[in-house]
């Protein structure tokens, strides 16, 4: 391990400049170490946008997040992302074909009072298609500013692909129970409780692997057994999770707070396990605890690792670069679209 360790420091000194490297807080230590910048999407996306020195953006985050940074990056850059299999379950839930054909059911229902939204954790194609349709993309840290300009603009959204964060964004907002609806793309149906013209918010049944298993049963574990902890969640957890924990915010939102919470208090977490790991080294004067005891890892974050970091940046020296991510241009196009009404707005 020290030989790769000291491998990637050499190549990092001979790149220079040329070569940046971002790295998403949920992976690994081994990776984080090497990162010019650490973020969440929000950050890392802004981040890559601005930086137009590097030659090649070795990426170490999941390939939607490749994808937006080759998005916002010049022609010249190249971005790189150490292991193709880095991919997200939840982005993965929305197929461009299922969500043209949601659409031309939703407009014979709804005709022109619907506008797609959809959060970063999804494909080029798909924000290409939101950018197309006069929609915008979220994060999870702009998503209730984002919700807000997009019910002002019209009656409805149409919430890709997380239906947790879009549910939860919306009760804050005041959307009631019976004005959401499900988009079940493998029916290819909406499914409601309340009057189909009441629907103000339709969800896309969508959901992180990871965040899912933060449940109920977990929570009152924590209030039984360690009744002076508080809670905190990311907004991907279910409603009902979300509405018993004391907070929830995005991945930034959760750092913070930890960061800035008295000494000796103590939390339990409801986010990804290297993100709580990381978060319990760093604060040893607090008592933190994942709110799962079995932690959740993201497994598609932690196929990024110190030997396929190694592996892209010698290919790299070679001048023989693998892995590039490279975005056809008429999707980045569109894409770009959704993703500057979001920044322009962030
Ligand atoms: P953030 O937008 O908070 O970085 O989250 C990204 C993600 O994949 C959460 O599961
Ligand atoms: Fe995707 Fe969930 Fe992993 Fe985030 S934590 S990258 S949403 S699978």
């Amino acid at each position: 391990k020290e030989e790769m360790e000291n491998r990637v420091r050499e190549i990092k000194r001979m790149l220079g400049k040329k070569l940046f490297i971002p790295g998403h807080h949920y992976q690994k230590d081994e990776v984080i170490q090497f990162a010019d910048a650490v973020g969440d999407s929000l950050q890392l996306a802004q981040i890559s946008s601005q930086n137009e020195e590097a030659d090649y953006i070795v990426f170490c985050g999941v390939h939607f997040m490749a994808e937006t940074a080759d998005i916002l990056t010049q022609e010249y850059q190249q971005v790189i992302l150490p292991d193709m299999r880095a991919g997200c379950s939840m982005a993965d839930m929305a197929d461009i074909y299922q969500t043209e054909k949601a659409w031309s059911t939703l407009q014979e229902l709804f005709g022109d009072s619907i506008i797609p939204l959809t959060y970063v954790n999804s494909t080029a194609a798909i924000k290409s298609f939101v950018g197309k349709n006069g929609g915008a993309t979220v994060t999870s840290s702009n998503a209730h500013k984002m919700v807000e300009w997009a019910l002002n603009e019209k009656e409805r959204i149409l919430f890709l692909p997380d239906q947790h964060l879009g549910r939860n964004t919306a009760a804050d907002l005041g959307v009631a129970k019976n004005e959401m609806a499900v988009w079940d793309p493998i029916r290819n149906d909406l499914l409601y409780d309340g009057e189909l013209e009441d629907c103000k918010v339709i969800l896309w049944k969508g959901h992180c692997s990871v965040h899912e298993n933060f449940t109920e049963q977990n929570i009152k574990h924590v209030r039984s057994t360690h009744p002076e902890m508080k809670i905190i969640v990311h907004p991907e957890c279910r409603r009902e999770v979300v509405e018993k924990s004391d907070l929830n915010g995005s991945t930034k939102f959760i750092i913070d707070t930890i960061k800035n919470a008295p000494k000796g208090s103590s939390w339990a977490i409801g986010t990804e396990m290297n993100l709580v790991k990381r978060l319990i080294g760093q604060h040893p004067d607090k008592h933190i605890i994942s709110l799962n005891p079995y932690m959740c890892p993201c497994l598609t974050m932690n196929r990024i690792d110190l030997p396929h970091l190694l592996w892209s940046l010698e290919k790299i020296i070679e001048e023989k670069p693998h892995n590039i991510i490279k975005v056809e241009k008429d999707i980045a196009a569109n894409a770009t679209f959704a993703l500057d009404r979001m920044l322009a707005r962030a």
